[in-house]
């Protein structure tokens, strides 16, 4: 199988947004409609307290919703806690596992994230696990050591095209401005394409990888015609409509 996955743009909104956001996710839903984000598939990942709504404002769109966490348990004594079940139940299609600020804020080890992904494949989501090495990491050469020990650590099992996505997110890129050119983040992608094909045979072909961290309208064409780019996952520019369709508009032909 050689034809390219479909392209994925998802906005992550981290701990930001509150009802008076849902004018975004309408002008969003509105825009795929027209066509502005070309051949590539869409993704909002409000806060949990939006998701239910977020679902119902692109129901029947080709906009999907997504969650940012789950627990690995499907219910139980977990205070504060949401299951990929509920999160389904929610209208969720997506769920985002191990992002950075989660590894950090919640300590999270990469066979928690793989526990997470297992959880959210059982319960018919696409987990988007996100990998990437801190600044320190990488000024030291160790970014596909790092990167290649979180995909073999947090790799889910029953893992398909269909229900695993990848986000390379470099820390040191998240919220920063920075980038890495180019070329640094054809290495990493290059690199996970032979992880994920290694891992799933030649299904690999169809996992989508994303790339993550200062992504704006800006740099996206350049960083979207990368090889083995397969869409974005994105924070800060994702939470206006403006904007994230600005990115997805690297996808248009
Ligand atoms: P920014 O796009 O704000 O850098 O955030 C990236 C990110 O962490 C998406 O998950």
């Amino acid at each position: 199988m050689s034809t390219r996955p479909k392209p994925l743009v998802a906005g992550n909104w981290k701990m930001n947004g509150l009802k008076a956001a849902l004018s975004e996710v309408s002008a969003i839903r509105d825009a795929a409609a027209a066509g502005e984000a070309g051949r590539a598939e869409l993704a909002i990942c409000p806060p949990a307290t939006l998701i239910a709504a977020v679902a119902d404002i692109c129901k029947g769109s080709s906009v999907a919703t997504g969650a940012q966490d789950c627990h690995a348990r499907e219910s139980g004594a977990h205070t504060g806690d949401l299951s990929a079940t509920m999160l389904k139940d929610a209208g969720a299609a997506y769920v985002i596992v191990g992002h950075s600020e989660r590894r950090t804020d919640h300590h999270e080890t990469s066979e928690m994230v793989r526990a997470k992904a297992e959880a959210a494949i059982a319960a018919g989501l696409t987990a988007i696990l996100c990998v990437g090495e801190s600044q320190r990491q990488r000024e030291a050469g160790e970014t596909l050591t790092v990167v290649g020990e979180q995909i073999e650590k947090s790799w889910p099992k029953g893992a398909s095209p269909d229900s695993l996505v990848i986000a390379y997110e470099p820390i040191w890129a998240i919220g920063t401005g920075l980038t890495p050119t180019p070329a640094d983040v054809a290495e990493v992608h290059a690199f996970l394409r032979r992880e994920v094909e290694r891992l799933l045979g030649g299904q690999g072909t169809g996992v989508r990888l994303l790339y993550g961290g200062s992504v704006k309208p800006s740099n996206a064409r350049e960083l979207m015609a990368v090889p083995h780019v397969d869409g974005a996952l994105v924070g800060g520019a994702s939470l206006t409509a403006k904007d994230f369709m600005g990115i997805a508009a690297a996808y248009k032909a």
